[in-house]
């Protein structure tokens, strides 16, 4: 019998099928590629083959004159139309249609309307674009060189590539402690460019009724409100008359955050042919063009006692943004949330700088599958704590229990403003030690490190801990925003008369099962089963304004919105059970699914007859209304902080640098867990992810920013075959300050894992002394690490 069969569906928290999946495993899915509209055109993007160069003409004619094509639209196009460029999540603008150069190799320069995607993609090849190459600006570290070609030109006066500097922490404070220091560590490293790469590329069906002026966007929209106000802004068009709607989503992982110029391109090409248009990019497209994430070169340093007491961290970072800064982050953190870099440690002080400068890349910096740049930081500190034990001759495990956070701290202000809500760290990494039988491992390891030093054994033991604190559910109004708009999230809860609910939420699932757990949420409060309330998501015109899903925001902010709305209604229902009962509404007892008189449980009404009532002839008290309906707008007073403590362990073949995971335990604590399944899911999900950037992806460029990894034939994602069969393991520690005292949980296990997989490679190597090496550790790399280096003893 499975887990799921011995737990039929519950009425509120546990494990549950997802309702979602009735309509998915038949078919039956409805994504933005499936919408098909009467009349409906297909729009192509011509993109640059350069990464850096001057556009001295482009001629359309004669792929206007292709017998399907209805619009070629250019840069000079929209330039008429005040829309060649639009603005950026991160107050930068950035070229829809490039007007006066290209600035990362595919580029969008063109777009073809035509009446099938083929003729469309045909056209593309008419275009003759004339180009004057440039040198481009690849590699980060010169692209503030005194004599590096000025990318972004069209700002005026710009006569750099600087982008912006930012700072956290307490330079002078951090200074002391590491003059006063016995140890100081220090380390490079990199988090190379990734890509979300969702399984669902991008795209859109712009549809704008000429005679009514009502646009609706068919998209792949993780923010479908966010979208709308941008295109209100952008465009000129009244709010009122746009409808996003967000159908089902392949995957989103930060790839669907920020509006891309096909999207524009795409309206633009409705209003033109006054039909509607479909773009829907390819594989390449996606890996090519849009939203990267990471690009973080990192300088660390930490410094503690001789026996191990951490005392500081100093960070500086060069942030590669590409050709315009399209990050998505919350306004005031140009960094993201890579303040939290002081990890899960007790520390005096600490302090980073991160400087942001522009290359011919694509642009965006997502928070792919992390929460505004928190993974590159977790990244850092969990390096850095090896590099140290790695210097002190200590065992990484015992390092960090040393230093980890007390649960008598919390809650705890870091070094860098935040503010930890919950947490028992200590417990956790002891639990995931015990689970993986770490003092057993170690002796095995000793054992297989005598074997290899004797060329008996070429496969050398590597076992990598890390631990980590998320901090998700941005945020709170008064210290987040993007472009301007603020991170609070709307939820409204019908109540028919025969009690089926309707649940309807600003945020928007792209697989994580949202339709199953919120309805959860309702069922808990309310005590309605699961089965008889609907979530109803991703359209603008039937939900409630909010910031969307990204950040593992959905249950910290919209999930506390549907408590607090689900309450909100139970209230309600006091008053008419009052009046039903014919009781003061403060004699009235709540337990899940009824109130009932106190001190008579069988004096009592349920919640659907309750709902009849509320709409029914029943005289009411003064001011009360009747119906059950109810609506919140949920501001969250301080972020969640999930947390977890993960250890791999790893087979490494000294002879091809062939890396095998064997083992990985996770312990996580998301607060209480709304449906465990749904949240083993997630881990799941993350953990493969980490591999596959610790292990096999980075989005490589050649010295003239040629994009080499296209494809999923370079770009690899990892499969089955790369992961091993995950075992997970689970502490709760409650938020104090969320309605049901739940964290995100969505992108813990991507931010978490990297570290532990990076560090058990690296302890598999310690005995040639590699002390660090960059991602992704392929073969090649972790081959190249160890040459020249005597395996010691
Ligand atoms: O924002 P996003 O949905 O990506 O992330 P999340 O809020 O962490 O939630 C991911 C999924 O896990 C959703 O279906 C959540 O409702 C579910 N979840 C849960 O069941 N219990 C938690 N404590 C956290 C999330």
């Amino acid at each position: 019998m499975t887990a799921i069969e011995e737990h039929p569906t519950p009425m509120g928290f546990g494990r549950m099928h997802r309702k979602e999946d009735v309509r998915f495993l038949r078919g039956h899915g409805n994504y933005v590629d499936d919408i098909v509209l009467p009349g409906m055109l297909h729009g192509a993007v011509l993109r640059s083959p350069h990464a850096h160069a001057k556009i001295l003409s482009v001629d359309t004619s004669a792929a206007q004159a292709h017998p399907k094509v209805r619009a070629v639209i250019t840069g000079e196009t929209l330039a008429g139309l005040n829309l060649a460029w639009m603005p950026t999540l991160s107050h930068d603008v950035q070229a829809v249609l490039a007007t006066d150069k290209v600035r990362f190799q595919g580029q969008e320069v063109a777009f073809v309307v035509a009446e099938d995607r083929y003729s469309a993609r045909d056209a593309l090849e008419l275009i003759d674009v004339e180009y004057e190459p440039l040198p481009p600006v690849v590699d980060a570290r010169h692209a503030l060189d005194e004599d590096a070609p000025v990318i972004r030109d069209d700002i005026e006066g710009r006569t750099d590539n600087h982008i912006f500097d930012w700072e956290a922490g307490d330079r002078a404070r951090t200074d002391e402690v590491f003059a006063a220091a016995d140890v100081v560590a220090a380390a490079d490293m990199i988090y190379p460019r990734v890509h979300p790469a969702p399984m669902e590329t991008c795209g859109a069906v712009a549809d704008l009724d000429p005679v009514t002026g009502k646009l609706t966007m068919y998209t792949t929209t993780q923010a479908p409100h966010a979208h709308r106000t941008v295109y209100a802004l952008v465009a000129g068009l009244p709010e009122h008359r746009i409808r996003v709607v967000s159908p089902d989503i392949g995957g989103g992982f930060g790839n669907k955050v920020g509006i891309y110029p096909g999207y524009v391109c795409a309206i633009v090409g409705s209003i033109l042919t006054q039909k509607p248009v479909k773009w829907m990019e390819d594989r390449s497209e996606n890996l090519m063009s849009t939203s990267f994430a990471r690009d973080y070169h990192m300088h660390g340093e930490i410094a503690s006692t001789k026996d191990g007491k951490i005392l500081g961290i100093r960070v500086k970072v060069l942030a590669d943004h590409g050709a315009f800064n399209g990050t998505a982050q919350p306004s005031k953190f140009p960094a993201g949330f890579f303040g939290v870099f002081t990890g899960s440690y007790d520390i005096e002080a600490a302090h980073c700088e991160v400087t942001g400068v522009y290359t011919n890349k694509a642009p965006g910096g997502v928070a792919y599958a992390c929460s505004f740049r928190i993974t590159e930081a977790v990244y850092l500190v969990e390096r850095m704590v090896d590099v140290l034990a790695y210097d002190l001759g200590v065992d990484p495990a015992h390092l960090r229990m040393r230093n980890l956070l007390r649960a008598e701290q919390f809650p705890y202000l870091t070094k860098t403003g935040w503010e930890y809500d919950s947490g028992d760290y200590p417990r956790a990494l002891r639990m995931a030690m015990d689970m993986v039988d770490y003092d057993e491992l170690r002796a095995e390891q000793a054992q297989r490190r005598e074997l290899n030093a004797n060329g008996e054994s070429g496969d050398l033991l590597g076992i990598g801990v890390a631990f980590f604190t998320e901090a998700v559910g941005a945020g709170p109004r008064k210290h987040m925003d993007i472009l301007g708009l603020g991170m609070a999230d709307g939820a409204e809860l019908r109540v028919h008369p025969t009690g089926k609910a309707v649940l309807r939420l600003s945020c928007q699932s792209q697989g994580q099962g949202h339709e199953t757990t919120f309805a959860q949420i309702v069922a808990e409060e309310l005590g309605i089963p699961p089965d008889d309330i609907d979530v109803v998501h991703g359209d603008t015109d039937q939900t409630p304004f909010g910031l969307g899903t990204y950040g593992s925001r959905s249950t910290p902010v919209s999930g506390a919105a549907t408590a607090v709305v689900a309450r909100r209604v139970r209230e309600r229902a006091r008053l008419v059970a009052s009046a039903m009962l014919e009781v003061s509404p403060d004699d009235l007892e709540w337990e899940k699914g009824r109130w009932f008189v106190k001190g008579d449980p069988e004096a009592g009404k349920s919640i659907q007859d309750i709902a009849m009532a509320a709409h029914s002839s029943l005289e009411l008290p003064e001011g009360v209304e009747g119906h059950l309906d109810a609506t919140c707008v949920y501001n969250p007073p301080n972020l969640t902080y999930p947390f977890g403590a993960y250890i791999c362990v790893v087979e490494v073949d000294s002879d091809t640098g062939q890396v095998r995971v064997r083992k990985f335990v996770a312990v996580d604590d998301c607060g209480v867990r709304i449906n465990p399944m749904i949240v083993e899911g997630q881990i799941h999900g993350g953990l493969a992810e980490g591999v596959g950037m610790a292990l096999m992806q980075v989005m490589a460029f050649d010295e003239d920013g040629n994009h080499l990894g296209g494809s999923f034939m370079d770009y690899l994602l990892p499969t089955s075959l790369e992961c091993p069969s995950w075992q997970l393991g689970e502490t709760v520690t409650p938020s104090p300050h969320h309605p049901i005292g739940a964290k995100g949980i969505g992108e813990s296990a991507t931010v978490g894992s990297p570290a532990a997989v990076v560090n058990a490679v690296l302890d598999a190597l310690k005995p040639y002394g590699v002390r660090h090496a960059d991602m992704p550790l392929t073969p090649a790399a972790v081959w190249r690490a160890m040459q020249g280096r005597p395996l010691r003893p």
